[in-house]
């Protein structure tokens, strides 16, 4: 597989064609951005402690029966993936209130959301991606009503499948954002899921095992990404 034109450079990968006109390439690169890329820095190995993640729970999904455009790894921070129609949709999916929940909301941090709440925002940068509801997907032509019902049930499948994993690796997975995009066949689940993209706090200690590190400052980011990678691929 050749590596083609650059194709698309986001805020933290970078997207390439290939020789094979359904087939991309995705490289996580070790910027990382945050408050709307009003913090930046470069950390050496972030991309390839995200793509080796994001690798590991993309096949965990597949062996559950989520379809997602993982096809496999150039290297460590490089994912061939299937080229998808993506939707301009950010799916989040929550457990525990945190974040722009707890921020913009009357509930505390930290309380249990059960069943969990799906939040979907409009993937526009220039517009601080804001928050959408069901009406205004359609009203946009964004997806039709049984595109959504699937994506929405694929979120809460993902959501099932990892916080049980998590749960079983003794972290609570607090939250997490995932894009979808229209193959041949369907919707499937793309982009990633690393610790740039999930909320994870430690069950024992709270501690945050996720970008929150890098957003409030709380300590040594790539210290955390490596281990909480090491307890994730184990
Ligand atoms: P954000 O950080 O808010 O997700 P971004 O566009 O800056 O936005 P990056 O992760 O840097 O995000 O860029 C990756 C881009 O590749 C995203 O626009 C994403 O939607 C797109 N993408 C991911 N998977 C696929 C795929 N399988 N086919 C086509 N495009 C994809
Ligand atoms: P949220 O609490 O809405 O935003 P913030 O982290 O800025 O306070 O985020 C919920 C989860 O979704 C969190 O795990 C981070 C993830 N997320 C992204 O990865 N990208 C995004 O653009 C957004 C809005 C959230």
């Amino acid at each position: 597989m050749k590596q083609g034109e650059l194709l698309y450079s986001g805020k933290a990968k970078s997207v390439y064609l290939t020789d094979e006109d359904d087939v991309l390439l995705v490289k996580f690169r070790d910027d990382i951005t945050a408050f709307d890329g009003g913090k930046k820095e470069v950390l050496s190995e972030k991309g390839a402690f995200n793509a080796r993640v994001s690798e590991y729970l993309f096949r965990y999904l597949e062996r559950h029966h989520v379809k997602t455009h993982l096809i496999g790894m150039m290297d460590r921070s490089t994912m061939l993936v299937r080229r998808l129609e993506m939707i301009p949709l950010e799916v989040i999916v929550r457990n525990v209130a945190a974040g722009s929940m707890a921020r913009n909301y009357p509930i505390k941090e930290g309380t249990p959301l059960d069943p969990p709440v799906i939040v979907i925002d409009l993937k526009d940068d220039a517009r601080h991606d804001p928050m959408l509801n069901d009406d205004l997907i359609f009203a946009l032509g964004l997806s039709t009503p049984e595109e959504l019902a699937t994506i929405k049930r694929e979120a809460l499948r993902v959501n099932s499948v990892l916080a049980a994993l998590f749960d079983s690796l003794g972290i609570t997975l607090v939250d997490f954002k995932i894009e979808f995009g229209r193959g041949k066949d369907g919707v499937y689940l793309g982009d990633e899921i690393s610790m740039d993209s999930m909320r994870l706090w430690d069950k024992k200690t709270g501690e945050s095992l996720d970008k929150d590190v890098f957003r409030f400052g709380k300590g040594d980011v790539m210290e955390v990404y490596r281990r909480v990678s090491e307890r994730i691929l184990s």
